[in-house]
């Protein structure tokens, strides 16, 4: 079994602000480091840190080798990446405060390139045993999903970032759906997460859903249970960017091989309670081992 992810691969641009930038304002950073980044990047390096085979499908810019290294060094197969003449590699700026939170802005670049032909071919060899991961960060998902489906993979779908168009898109072609509160809200109107829950459930019935609500833990729904986990304290947030990509890379690297929930969301929680307590996006992503000792720690 592989996860075959068809997802974003940015440049970090990472700005310590003491608050974040307001209208008109010209605001100094603290601190700045450039890093690896982007959902599907990060998404791959997580899964693939948490034991899966993992294939990496995107695109970048001429300067985006430091992306195609960092995946390869994280055991990532990035045979499938294209690197354009013509196009720059995608990257962030991200303001991060004193508490650890961030605002990002995107220039999606070469991400944004992705065409039926590259999705023809990234996917020409896969079949049931592959699971296909997209997040809305690369062009052409809702059509990744329908090829993956009619190959008879297993689809994921993060639905992060949430943007207008995604509200159209068939959700029933995902198998499993992982979102946060702010997604939620944005798909179904509602506020509260049980009533976020009831609305996905009602309307995607065969598909699975994972909520996950910060300090308030996690919550999955299918095949008819809930299952809940709470959130692990952190003490010291240093910076919560891909504090949710690393959730769903350990999350699917259990799911995928069909443990119980509740063993997938407690270990995706850990490694993303780990993730928030260091820099960066990427290079902020625990190895198993150390996600392994800090459940046991806690036991
Ligand atoms: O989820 C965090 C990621 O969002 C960052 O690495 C940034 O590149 C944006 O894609």
């Amino acid at each position: 079994m592989r996860l075959v992810n068809i997802g974003s691969l940015n440049i970090d641009h990472c700005y310590h602000v003491d608050h974040f930038v307001a209208a008109g304002e010209t605001l100094s950073s603290l601190d700045y480091q450039r890093s690896v980044g982007g959902k599907g990047l990060n998404q791959s390096v997580a899964a693939a840190h948490a034991g899966m085979r993992v294939l990496h499908a995107g695109k970048v810019g001429t300067d985006g080798g430091v992306l195609t290294d960092f995946l390869e060094m994280a055991g990532v197969d990035v045979s499938q990446i294209v690197v354009m003449e013509d196009c720059a590699t995608g990257h962030a700026l991200i303001q991060i405060d004193p508490a650890g939170q961030n605002c990002i802005i995107l220039y999606p670049g070469a991400n944004m390139a992705v065409t039926e032909k590259d999705l023809d071919r990234w996917l020409s060899g896969c079949g049931p045993e592959d699971v296909l991961l997209v997040q809305n960060e690369v062009s052409c998902v809702p059509l990744a999903m329908k090829m993956a489906r009619a190959r008879g993979m297993r689809v994921a779908l993060n639905l992060s970032p949430i943007k207008p168009e995604l509200l159209t898109w068939d959700l029933a072609m995902a198998d499993l759906l992982l979102f946060n509160e702010v997604e939620g809200e944005a798909l179904t109107g509602c506020k509260e997460p049980e009533a976020i829950l009831r609305a996905l459930e009602g309307r995607y019935p065969q598909t699975e859903l994972v909520l996950t609500l910060g300090e308030q833990g996690s919550v999955y729904s299918g095949h008819g249970r809930r299952t809940a986990c709470p959130a692990v304290k952190v003490e010291d947030v240093v910076d919560t960017t891909a504090a949710g990509d690393t959730f769903t890379g350990y999350f699917l690297e259990r799911w995928a091989s069909g443990r119980e929930p509740e063993e997938c969301l407690c270990r995706a929680s850990m490694a993303s309670a780990i993730a928030v307590g260091r820099m960066g996006a990427a290079p902020s992503i625990p190895m198993a081992s150390e996600v392994d000792a800090a459940l046991e720690r806690r036991v």
